[in-house]
């Protein structure tokens, strides 16, 4: 196991246990004989410690997103890689975009903005099945939320790299079906897998195909978003909010502008986290299909880079 927190992995030990008391867990780097070391379970590979155990025989990733698994240099092909995918970590990332998308349909940052102006203003609202929501992405997360706003009675429509059909959400897919998509939606979320095709994704031709007045929750990867782009965009006032969890460079430098835009929303990562309690099962259910023989759930298409 290879975490940067001890007390994490230290919480990811007891929680493989109690659900595999035959498992012996080792946290790196006291994992003794390299030889031994079947499992591994990991945000980001440690220096060359992957090629370093010869009998490994699978990867589970603690995130959902697998883009910096795959950046590393000798990362060995024939080992699956198994992403994060658990009910919690769904639930939380839905909790967190419901919480935004609500925030900007109810206009809440202008309330923020008349309260400080000490001014008693009512503002016009917009009924929720005339708000559009888009949501870039419509694998586990973004399905689980895009059912969620429907149910809410909001418009939504997913773009995806395949056609999907989801139940009351109106499905894009592929490049050729990107600028319908954008011109349809009010506010957009982005929860794609980042891999070259969608590496900067949101970018000053993308954000001008919005209506004006869109706001953008990115809670995928700062890299989908040209930052200055958007900045720009901001400033203009083009668009008129962005919420942003995730950057291109993490911690936020404390001089980015986007820690003081009043039109930016900053959170630290934290849409939604891993938490062992939930995710341990994840991964002692793929262990054990491992040692029965089954096929793994979750694995990596090296081809597609998600
Ligand atoms: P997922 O199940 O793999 O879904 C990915 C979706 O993106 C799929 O619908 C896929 O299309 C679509 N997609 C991939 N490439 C595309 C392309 N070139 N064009 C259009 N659509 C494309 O992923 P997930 O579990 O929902 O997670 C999504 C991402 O959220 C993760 O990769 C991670 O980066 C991020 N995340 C962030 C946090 C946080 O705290 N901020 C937490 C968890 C996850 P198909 O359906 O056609 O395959
Ligand atoms: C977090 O960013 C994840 O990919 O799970």
């Amino acid at each position: 196991m290879f975490k940067s927190e001890v007390d994490s992995a230290r919480d990811w030990k007891r929680a493989l246990q109690l659900m595999m008391p035959e498992l012996e867990v080792r946290i790196w780097p006291e994992s003794g004989d390299p030889g031994e070391i079947e499992y591994a379970l990991l945000w980001t590979p440690i220096g060359d410690v992957m090629q370093s155990l010869p009998n490994l025989k699978v990867v589970f990733s603690l995130g959902a997103g697998v883009d910096h698994l795959l950046r590393q240099e000798g990362l060995r092909r024939d080992i699956p890689i198994v992403r994060m995918v658990d009910a919690a970590l769904t639930q939380g990332m839905s909790e967190y975009l419901l919480f935004h998308v609500l925030r900007y349909h109810r206009r809440m940052p202008e309330y923020a903005f008349l309260q400080g102006e000490r001014r008693w203003q009512q503002l016009r609202q917009v009924a929720a099945e005339r708000r559009k929501i888009g949501i870039m992405g419509l694998g586990v997360m973004g399905a689980d939320v895009a059912g969620k706003l429907a149910a809410l009675n909001f418009s939504v429509a997913g773009w995806s790299r395949t056609p999907k059909s989801l139940p009351g959400i109106q499905g894009f897919f592929g490049a050729d079906q990107l600028h319908s998509f954008l011109r349809g939606t009010e506010i957009l979320i982005c929860l794609l897998p980042l891999t070259p095709q969608t590496r900067a994704v949101i970018n000053q031709q993308t954000l001008a195909t919005l209506p004006r007045g869109a706001c953008v929750i990115n809670v995928a990867r700062g890299a989908h978003v040209n930052e200055d782009d958007l900045l720009a965009a901001l400033e203009s006032g083009y668009i008129a909010g962005a919420t942003m969890d995730v950057f291109a460079d993490e911690p936020l430098p404390p001089g980015h502008p986007f820690w003081r835009h009043p039109a930016v929303t900053v959170t630290p990562h934290i849409a939604s986290l891993t938490n062992p309690s939930t995710a341990a099962s994840h991964v002692v259910n793929n262990i054990r299909r491992h040692q029965h023989g089954e096929p793994l759930t979750d694995v990596v298409d090296w081809e597609q880079g998600y």
